[in-house]
């Protein structure tokens, strides 16, 4: 038993490792450098990383959903997410504020994911026999789009980082 949730906790800290690293890493570094080449180049790039965070994105939220509630169950905790008695101590509350950006990093998320991306990725078929105006209005798309990619890419900054720091306060009897 030991052993099964000490191989949760690894799977869920490197989970969220591997979320708050990628969104940092995509925020700080990959958008000011995609800045500095052009735009042709940046966008393609940007689909390509964009297509690869996804799938990393959202496997971690997944494994952070999933070893979250294992280590409640198998802990015999896991009645406290439907108890009040879950916001009567500090490590309760934290757990909780930890569910709570969870689910708004998953709301950003898919937003991003089944909102902005298609719009990012949009191609415009040459049977279609696309007009300029056509043209102008995906290029106006993808520039408005990848604009608000940016936003929500900070909440997920902000949002995840907040889960991690909550999450990490747990065992040191929470935040508040
Ligand atoms: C973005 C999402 C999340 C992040 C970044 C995050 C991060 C963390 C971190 C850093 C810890 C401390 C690890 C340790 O010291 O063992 C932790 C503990 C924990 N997390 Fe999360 N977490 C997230 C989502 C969730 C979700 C969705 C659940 C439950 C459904 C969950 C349940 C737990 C539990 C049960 C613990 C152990 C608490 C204890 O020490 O008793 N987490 N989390």
């Amino acid at each position: 038993m030991l052993a099964l949730l000490l191989v949760l906790r690894l799977i869920h800290i490197l989970a969220a490792a591997t979320l708050v690293g990628s969104v940092i890493f995509n925020y700080f570094l990959l958008r000011p450098a995609l800045r500095l080449i052009p735009p042709a180049h940046a966008v393609v790039i940007a689909q390509r990383v964009g297509s690869l965070f996804t799938y990393t994105g959202w496997t971690a939220l997944v494994l952070l959903f999933l070893s979250g509630l294992l280590q409640l169950y198998y802990t015999g905790r896991l009645w406290l997410l439907i108890s009040l008695d879950l916001y009567t101590h500090g490590p309760g509350r934290s757990l909780a504020l930890m569910l709570l950006f969870w689910l708004i990093t998953v709301t950003s998320s898919s937003i991003m994911t089944f909102g902005l991306r298609p719009k990012l990725m949009k191609k415009l078929t040459v049977s279609s026999n696309p007009t300029l105006a056509d043209v102008e209005k995906r290029r106006a798309d993808q520039i408005s789009a990848s604009a608000w990619l940016d936003r929500w890419q900070l909440v997920n900054l902000i949002t995840s980082t907040l889960a991690l720091i909550a999450g990490a306060s747990i065992a040191f009897g929470g935040l508040f």
